[in-house]
């Protein structure tokens, strides 16, 4: 495997199918709430993808059963949205979305907080935020892929949190899945240099206590903190341009 270097026209592709994965996360915003179901979060999210001419690229992938991913609390990622999971006040969840649109894959996600957090899962999620704001700072031609991981984690520890490393970022839009990995704890001047044309995502999973996770033996899926303190994670996809990059997911100007 390689790194793809990707042709002006699946740039357009793919920059057309991260932006409806933005507005998907911006669209369910107003859903999320206290006393709503992750479940029904997720029937919106898999009728407004289909809507939009696009598919839901975690549905059945690998055996997955559902159109996103919804993470509260302590779950790090891939939680199964369901019925039988309500939101609750001073929750902060993480809902992360894939499309694939026209063939072309987009790959985001984001912290929603519901009513008063505690003071430390406040901080969490800004810390987590701001880890992914300093990845994406790195993003330029001539640099080394490590220096996203470095950045991250020097702040995140400097934070007084961890940084998870058994799950990365990875490239995407052609596939799921591509090379590179996009570690978020890595060593300076590390790992291969970047190149225009390349996109990949940045999608740091930052916990209150202990960096393992421990995934759930009965689904198969949910990843949760192995000492069950909280875990925050934001995602972009971003493509590495002539002068630095465009964060394809960021829809935040257009509303
Ligand atoms: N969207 C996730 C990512 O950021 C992957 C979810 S795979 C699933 O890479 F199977 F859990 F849905
Ligand atoms: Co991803
Ligand atoms: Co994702």
């Amino acid at each position: 495997m390689s790194i793809i270097i990707k042709t002006e026209e699946q740039i357009k592709g793919i920059r057309k199918s991260s932006k409806l994965a933005g507005e998907i996360l911006i669209y369910i915003s107003d859903f999320v709430k206290e006393g709503i179901s992750t479940g029904y979060l997720d029937q919106l999210i898999h009728n407004y993808t289909i809507a939009h001419n696009a598919i839901p690229a975690t549905l059945n992938y690998s055996g997955f059963p559902k159109s996103c991913c919804i993470s509260l609390n302590e779950v790090v990622c891939h939680g199964i949205p369901s019925e039988d999971i309500i939101l609750k006040n001073g929750d902060i969840l993480n809902i992360d979305v894939t499309t694939i649109l026209d063939g072309y894959f987009g790959d985001t996600s984001k912290m929603y907080i519901i009513g008063e957090p505690s003071d430390t899962a406040l901080k969490l999620v800004k810390a987590t935020k701001h880890c992914l704001d300093l990845g994406i700072e790195q993003v330029k031609p001539g640099n080394y892929l490590g220096n996203i991981g470095y950045s991250i984690s020097k702040y995140a520890t400097s934070q007084g949190f961890s940084v998870v490393y058994e799950f990365c970022g990875h490239g995407v839009g052609i596939e799921f899945h591509e090379d590179p990995q996009v570690d978020h704890a890595s060593r300076k001047n590390s790992g291969p240099l970047l190149k225009p044309g390349m996109i990949f995502t940045i999608e740091p999973m930052i916990n209150e206590g202990r960096p393992r996770v421990k995934v759930d033996e009965t689904d198969g899926w949910t990843a949760r903190t192995i000492d069950l303190k909280l875990s925050a994670q934001f995602e972009h996809t971003v493509l590495v341009t002539d002068t630095g990059y465009e964060v394809l997911t960021d829809v935040s100007n257009e509303y």
